[in-house]
């Protein structure tokens, strides 16, 4: 069996700070306008990266974190923006669906298709989930994050959601947007702007993928508003504690069989 090696991915500079300052002894490499971290964290192999922004900075990143880091699975924390009417700022999504919103060759294929897969969906495995599911619920239950501060951004008992999510290269931020977005795929429940690339990549070099949301805005004409402080006292944290949970010596494990689960909301 491989060594693992967990390759940890955020498109946020400072959710990926927060995980950076987790590895030990890091050693820090300069490829392509990125810095990668290697070391370890809980005592398993890593590699953290800031992607930046948006799909092709997401597929660059994580084609160079299989290539040339040799991960053996990966995980992507980032902030997201609501589009299921229940969805709210402070809940978490983990995706077992991600399909590319903005994805369009027609007439040569239906839209969303992903030319050559032949299918507009990439789906996440059963033991991941499962796994995943209990460590951001774990977090979620202990949480201990200041009171006052959740009362600032109205997060009340946030929640996780398991099920679809859509990426493309927009930043959502108004009405029209989201009810396009809602009334083509009812079952999204947020929009990004990475995981459906990564999720495609690693799904063709079979590295298993596990992409964990924060919804940090209602992804509609009030978007933009306190964005960025969320991300810098919210999303930061969040990002930071389920890291801790989730990279375990039995990570590795999480991610053996192949099993797509039936669909799952709430
Ligand atoms: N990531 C966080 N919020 C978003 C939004 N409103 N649109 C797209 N990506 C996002």
């Amino acid at each position: 069996m491989k060594n693992p090696i967990i390759g940890i991915m955020g498109a946020m500079l400072e959710e990926v700070t927060g995980v950076i300052a987790l590895v030990e002894n890091p050693v820090k490499q300069e490829l392509g306008m990125r810095t990668y971290y290697q070391g370890k964290i809980n005592g398993v192999d890593v590699v953290v990266v800031f992607s930046r922004w948006g799909k092709v900075a997401a597929a660059t990143t994580i084609s160079t974190l299989i290539t040339e880091f040799h991960i053996t699975e990966l995980i992507f924390t980032g902030v997201a923006g609501a589009i299921a009417q229940n969805v709210k700022v402070g809940d978490m999504v983990l995706a077992k669906r991600v399909m590319q919103h903005d994805m369009d060759s027609r007439p040569l294929l239906p839209q969303y298709v992903i030319p050559l897969h032949k299918k507009i969906f990439f789906e996440n495995m059963e033991e991941h989930l499962q796994e995943s599911e209990k460590t951001i619920t774990e977090f979620l239950t202990n949480q201990q994050i200041n009171q006052q501060l959740l009362e600032q951004f109205n997060i009340t008992n946030p929640k996780l959601w398991i099920g679809d999510i859509a990426s493309g290269d927009q930043f959502f931020s108004s009405n029209e947007q989201k009810k396009q977005l809602a009334d083509a795929f009812p079952t999204v429940l947020c929009v990004e702007m990475e995981g459906a690339a990564v999720a495609q990549i690693c799904t063709e070099y079979n590295i298993p993928w596990t992409i964990i949301r924060t919804i940090s805005d209602s992804a509609d004409d009030n978007s933009s508003t306190d964005f960025q402080r969320f991300i810098e006292e919210i999303a930061s944290v969040y990002a930071v504690e389920v890291i801790k949970l989730w990279v375990t010596p039995q990570t590795p494990n999480k991610a053996s069989t192949s099993q797509p689960v039936p669909h799952r909301r709430g």
